[in-house]
């Protein structure tokens, strides 16, 4: 067993003990206070330190070893979803109706406990490492672009991030070069027609009508608009209109979301819905109020990083813990910090069928299986002693 896999054994308690504690406090993006609290105390103790707050809830801590060498930053997710847990656990989430289902309790629990093993040995390092514990990523426009407003990446040469997944069993790394994630935007249509007694249609502009006509024809934007070897999902996934049996309404609206891998994609599909919602309400006698709101970009992982990463991870862990991952829906707001640098950003997974760890992301069931943390741990080390190690 080599030094570092002993060493982060070791580790082990400490790191599940984290992830139990944030799970147990989970909170929401922009109130992630407990949180906080709890991640700088516990940075605190750990010496050659410089610790910061870059916005009320989110805490980097910079490693300086004073030796000269590449400035290199690390980002964990700290914060929880509206959703009310599932789970029978002994440490389940004690805010009603706030829980991580997405796995930050785990990034943000591998990140401190790879500070904690960092800072034993930082003669052994050089250059200077940022550890990133980042607020809101769960809600766009999310607290990437407030840290980076706040001046974490400045000067940063290259920039690290980890996500953990149910899409792979516990302890495969799925890498992808280039792009990583979709955009993730949302549209909202809202059919303007004319209301009144369900007797009497034709003295109506039936919305609902014509709203069902668009989420029909909404379905032929990703199928007769979009090349078949670019990828897009267009979901539409409220519609509502009308209160009584009696009433053709006056309204009716639908909002879904869009997903996408690149930029002509993008504005095509934006583009697609607003010409059908104008154009079917307008056949109708109706009018459509139209709006696109554009959320994270894609992750894009630089080349040369994920090379290195992959190789990495093989030489770590064995080539069979290497996963070819193709795009992936979720999107992140990690986006923002490869759009600055150079960055490489890994799926680790924690599924694990017989724990019943497989759930998925946003479910109020989602578990990991804390094996994972292990591995997770483990990365984090080898790539930031890799690339700050003497
Ligand atoms: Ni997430």
């Amino acid at each position: 067993m080599n030094e570092l896999h002993s060493r982060v054994l070791r580790q082990k308690d400490e790191l599940i003990n984290d992830r139990r504690w944030l799970h147990q406090h989970a909170e929401l993006s922009w109130e992630e206070t407990e949180t906080a609290d709890y991640l700088e105390s516990k940075l605190r103790e750990i010496k050659g330190l410089t610790l910061s707050r870059p916005t009320p809830t989110s805490v980097m801590a910079v490693l300086k070893t004073g030796r000269p060498g590449p400035v290199v930053a690390i980002r964990a997710d700290i914060d929880a979803l509206p959703i009310q847990e599932e789970n029978e656990l002994e440490y389940c989430s004690v805010h009603s109706g706030v829980m991580h289902a997405c796995g930050h309790d785990g990034h943000a629990a591998i990140l401190l406990n790879a500070v904690r093993i960092l800072c034993e040995e930082p003669e052994l390092l050089k250059g200077e490492i940022r550890f990133v514990f980042q607020h809101a990523e769960e809600t766009p426009p999310g607290g990437a672009v407030e840290v980076i407003a706040a001046g974490v990446l400045d000067g940063v040469d290259e920039v690290y991030g980890l996500h953990l997944t149910s899409i792979l069993p516990t302890g495969q790394f799925g890498v992808c070069e280039g792009v990583l994630t979709s955009a993730t935007d949302r549209f909202d249509v809202t059919i303007h027609g004319k209301g009144g007694h369900s007797s009497m249609p034709h003295e109506c502009v039936d919305p609902i009508v014509t709203g069902a006509e668009l989420i029909c024809a909404l379905q032929t934007v990703v199928s007769r608009s979009i090349a078949p070897a670019d990828a897009a999902v267009l979901s539409v996934c409220r519609a509502e209109g009308g209160s009584a049996y009696n009433v053709i309404p006056n309204t009716f609206s639908l909002t879904g979301s869009v997903r996408t891998y690149n930029e002509d994609v993008r504005a095509r599909i934006e583009q697609r819905i607003k010409s059908l919602s104008e154009g079917i309400a307008a056949a109708n006698g109706a009018a459509a109020e139209f709006s696109y709101s554009r959320g994270y970009d894609s992750i894009v992982n630089n080349t040369e990083l994920t090379i290195m990463g992959r190789k990495l991870i093989a030489d770590t862990f064995g080539a069979q813990h290497v996963t070819e991952l193709s795009p992936i829906a979720p999107g992140d707001d990690f986006c923002y910090y490869s759009q600055k640098c150079p960055g490489f950003f890994v799926e680790l997974g924690a599924a694990n069928h017989a724990l019943g760890s497989d759930a998925p992301h946003h479910n109020p069931k989602y578990r990991m299986d804390e094996e994972a943390l292990v591995y997770g741990l483990e990365y984090t080390v080898a790539i930031l002693r890799s690339r700050c190690g003497e």
